[in-house]
């Protein structure tokens, strides 16, 4: 995908399993990245790792500035900005619709919902200036599903998703096109962490009956997501506006 040569892109979430793995790929692809997440160490460590046209940062997607000091790093370090990768999410707590405090649901709103609006408008007047741009939203199988036990999460994720379909309609005529990659569950601590809240004494018996729903019998891997997200920052991508791109091993086809 050498398409993905001279893009800057930023990444929220960039020291979870998919973040740093996009991170890592589009590097690989010839983008310059801007890796952040709430704690600069592993982002910064990711970053060194990759060596010219990395940078990592701290930023907690639900403070408006942090967003907009993920764009101006962008601009000071490699001029532009291509691309935003609105990734950083958290699942909540598992449990019965009723059983959830407030706070719980409006943890849960604030990064994966009101993280992604902060920074969408972080993101635009860059986006316009370099004349375009795509930018990926993280919902899940979870925004075009119900999944019992988890409703902040779900209900979290559906709106990214419409909240996506009105920014396509609003930004394809600028040629900024929005996007949500949609993985089904990923073989990774966000898995691991559900599994274990659903079933504290028996997880592996709640990853067995996700699997059983996925007709390639297994998790998808961070990798796998990574490939879809960089394929949607690319120039191979140049018609993909306004849809959700499962990376599902097949969970919704049933
Ligand atoms: N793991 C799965 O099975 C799965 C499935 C579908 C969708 N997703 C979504 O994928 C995205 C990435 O998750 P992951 O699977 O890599 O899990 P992860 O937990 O490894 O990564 C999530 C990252 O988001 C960061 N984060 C949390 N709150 C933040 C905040 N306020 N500010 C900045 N960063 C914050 C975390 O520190 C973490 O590094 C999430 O949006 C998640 O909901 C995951």
């Amino acid at each position: 995908m050498s398409s993905m040569k001279g893009k800057v892109i930023a990444i929220t979430g960039g020291a979870g399993g998919i973040g740093e793995a996009t991170a890592r790929m589009a590097h690989a692809e010839g983008a310059s990245v801007v890796i952040t997440d709430q704690k600069a160490g592993p982002v910064e460590a990711i970053a060194e790792s990759l060596g010219d046209g990395a940078v990592g940062l701290a930023v907690d997607v639900t403070r408006r500035e942090d967003n907009q000091r993920m764009v101006t790093a962008a601009l000071e370090h490699f001029s532009r900005l291509d691309g935003v990768f609105l990734n950083a999410g958290i699942e909540g707590e598992v449990g019965p619709f009723e059983s959830r405090a407030d706070a719980a649901w409006e943890k849960v709103f604030a990064v994966n919902v009101h993280g992604v609006r902060l920074g969408v408008e972080a993101a635009l007047p860059a986006l316009r200036q370099a004349g375009g741009g795509s930018v990926v939203i993280t919902s899940s199988i979870a925004g075009l599903r119900g999944l019992s036990g988890l409703s902040p999460y779900v209900s979290s994720k559906h709106a990214t998703v419409g909240m996506m379909r009105c920014l396509a309609a609003e930004l394809g005529p600028e040629g900024i096109r929005v996007n949500t990659l949609n993985p089904g569950p990923v073989e990774n601590r966000m898995m691991r962490s559900i599994e274990d809240q659903a079933n504290p004494s028996h997880g592996k018996e709640v990853k067995e009956s996700f699997t059983a729903r996925i007709p390639l019998g297994r998790y998808v891997t961070n990798e796998e997501c990574a490939a879809m997200a960089v394929f949607l920052f690319s120039d191979a991508a140049s018609g993909c506006n306004g849809n959700t791109y499962l990376v599902d091993g097949g969970f919704c086809a049933q």
